[in-house]
């Protein structure tokens, strides 16, 4: 009844020769994918390119971060209006790298989310907690935080372009992937606060990605888990034959 979605997120990977190679080499191998829903979210500079060479494929473009207001005295920052004009359809918002590295804390990801859908975006809202947290055994209060805080104030409508991607910080980039209980487990928390917060409907319509370390080794038996709706990947979907491998999870 949800309809996985496989994300890639290149991070500061690529310029707009090598986005377009990717998505030539990538765009065929996917082609054939049935009951997926395809993404990647790329670096600005790529986007207008990529979304003019993915018109008529199977796989949506996406920005990687934005501003909450439509203009303004901002050096260096990105509007979602100015990520709709070039063709995106989605956003990333709240990553960890943008959380540890740029400031970003749960207010500012709640005043990206409510820009970003205003523009008609989709949003991909990117929750998680660190190694500390977790040692300290908090994360399901971090998590729970981060979605209240992030979420504050949506109405349920908001939640038909709206994505939860639960990445433990943990686990990005480090080659260690939470189990798939552990994946299952906060995944089942984070449905559970929506329940609570916007009612079970919305809830159990919610796709909850898991990121950190998705390969085409272990995607199979993360997406088999209940409550993990698909992933968000980064090493793994820089390439096109692993990204694809990647999209094509039940073969
Ligand atoms: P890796 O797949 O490289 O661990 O990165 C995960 C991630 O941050 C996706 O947003």
């Amino acid at each position: 009844m949800r309809t996985p979605f496989i994300c890639g997120n290149w991070k500061m990977y690529k310029t707009v020769a090598e986005a377009l190679a990717f998505l030539a080499a990538a765009k065929d191998l996917v082609a054939g994918a049935k009951e997926v829903e395809i993404g990647i979210a790329a670096p600005a500079t790529t986007l207008k390119s990529l979304a003019d060479a993915a018109r008529g494929t199977n796989i949506k473009i996406g920005g990687e971060n934005c501003h909450w207001e439509k203009e303004g005295a901002f050096t260096g920052e990105i509007s979602p209006a100015m990520l709709v004009e070039v063709g995106a359809s989605f956003v990333l918002v709240g990553h960890s790298e943008r959380r540890q590295y740029f400031g970003e804390t749960n207010a500012t990801v709640n005043k990206k989310t409510k820009a970003a859908l205003a523009a008609g975006l989709q949003v991909i809202v990117c929750v998680g907690e660190t190694l500390a947290e977790r040692e300290a055994g908090q994360t399901r209060a971090v998590v729970v935080e981060q979605i209240q805080k992030g979420l504050e104030g949506l109405g349920a409508g908001d939640f038909a372009k709206l994505v939860v991607a639960y990445e433990p910080v943990w686990a990005i980039g480090t080659g260690k992937t939470a189990t798939p209980a552990q994946a299952e487990e906060v995944h089942a928390v984070i449905r559970g606060e929506v329940a609570n917060l916007f009612g079970k409907p919305v809830a159990e319509a919610l796709r909850i990605q898991y990121g950190g370390s998705v390969k085409p080794e272990n995607v199979k038996e993360i997406m088999a888990q209940p409550n993990v709706d698909g992933a968000l990947v980064g090493g793994a979907a820089l390439k096109p034959d692993s990204f694809a491998k990647l999209v094509n999870f039940r073969s």
